[in-house]
């Protein structure tokens, strides 16, 4: 028998596939769909705090700052007015209790106050974790990156004080040296690190010449940079690694084992392929797994990482300097005349 279980920050998983956060967690028929198709357990999407801040501003009639800010919250986030934090928290535990497999929650803020009180407010739901989406683009031209990650380290340790259940933190890959982040993020206590969020990105209509935010789904081989991670932090870490971005088929699901993941999340897959494609790609993990004679993940877990590799530039610059070498086998691949 393949024995796919994992454990991720502390808590046993049927398999390493957990479906990300998102808006497939909307509807609670589509939840039991997700766990009937084999999902290990699924993150509910981000309680905002644009969600957060949008109640308050109800309850101040008149103010100008929610005039404006409203306007622009709702545009951005059409469905906010009928979603906010007291909504988010029902419907949660609503979810909590519908599902036999892990919950986690997750979470996005701005101000200190709302991350610390929100954390709280979403671990007494009854989540096994709670996930920490450090989702920001850059706005200011005067704050330093150091400012920026010392803030969320902070938030980290804070959080990490007041709830009991376990944290992850979920970051984009744009910090100037993320290896450095995570190591601080693991002492700091996070129980794990998903890396890496996709952060949307705008595009112009050129017609209407407006903005506008499309929905922006991964393309098969955004995996690399979550790979190349997932290789070097593997034995480097106290806390679990979630591969994330990119992750399509069974087959990449065992690349990032193979690497050194404890997990992987999935979302776009799932859009593009319909629910029922998650039980596809654990059957095609459990086949490769018996093919090369694996009986349980850590058979193999870590096998292709920096640590575990025979090539000792697997994950190094010699490589790119060698693939950029080779540039006859590009042209041989892509005739240019
Ligand atoms: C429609 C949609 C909604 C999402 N909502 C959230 C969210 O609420 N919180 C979050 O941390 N990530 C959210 N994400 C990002 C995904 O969890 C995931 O990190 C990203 O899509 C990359 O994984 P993928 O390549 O498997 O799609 C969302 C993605 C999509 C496509």
């Amino acid at each position: 028998m393949t024995d796919l279980r994992t454990r991720y920050m502390g808590i046993e998983l049927a398999n390493p596939i957990i479906v990300g956060a998102s808006n497939l967690v909307e509807n609670l028929d589509d939840l039991r769909e997700i766990e009937q198709a084999g999902a290990a357990a699924i993150v509910y999407k981000s309680l905002f705090e644009e969600q957060i801040q949008l109640e308050a501003w109800e309850m101040e009639d008149g103010l100008e700052e929610y005039e404006n800010r409203s306007a622009e919250a709702a545009s951005l986030f059409p469905d906010i007015k009928h979603a906010g934090p007291k909504e988010h928290i029902h419907k949660l535990r609503k979810t909590v209790e519908a599902l036999k497999i892990p919950v986690f929650a997750s979470l996005n803020c701005v101000y200190d106050v709302s991350w610390l009180d929100y954390a709280e407010a979403l671990s007494d739901t009854g989540v096994a974790g709670l996930e920490l989406n450090f989702y920001a683009t850059p706005k200011s031209f005067t704050e330093s990156g150091a400012l920026t990650e010392e803030r969320q380290v902070k938030i980290v340790k804070e959080i990490k004080q007041r709830v009991e259940i376990p944290v992850a933190v979920k970051l984009s890959p744009y910090y100037s040296n993320p290896l450095n982040l995570i190591k601080r993020m693991d002492e700091a206590g996070a129980d794990a690190l998903v890396l890496f969020n996709r952060l949307f990105q705008p595009e112009i209509d050129t017609d209407r010449e407006q903005h506008q935010f499309p929905w922006n789904l991964s393309h098969p081989g955004d995996n690399r940079l979550a790979l190349r991670f997932a290789g070097l932090l593997h034995g480097n870490l106290k806390a679990s690694v979630a591969a994330n971005t990119g992750i399509f088929t069974g087959d990449d699901v065992a690349q990032m084992l193979l690497a050194g993941a404890d997990t992987v999340q999935v979302v776009s897959t799932l859009y593009k392929h319909k629910i029922s494609y998650l039980s596809r790609m654990i059957a095609d993990l459990t086949q490769w797994m018996q093919a090369k004679g694996y009986a349980k993940i850590d058979d193999f877990r870590g096998k292709l990482s920096q640590k575990n590799s025979k090539d000792p530039f697997a994950y190094k610059r010699a490589q790119y300097v060698d693939i950029l070498m080779k540039s006859s086998s590009i042209l041989e691949t892509y005739r240019l005349h």
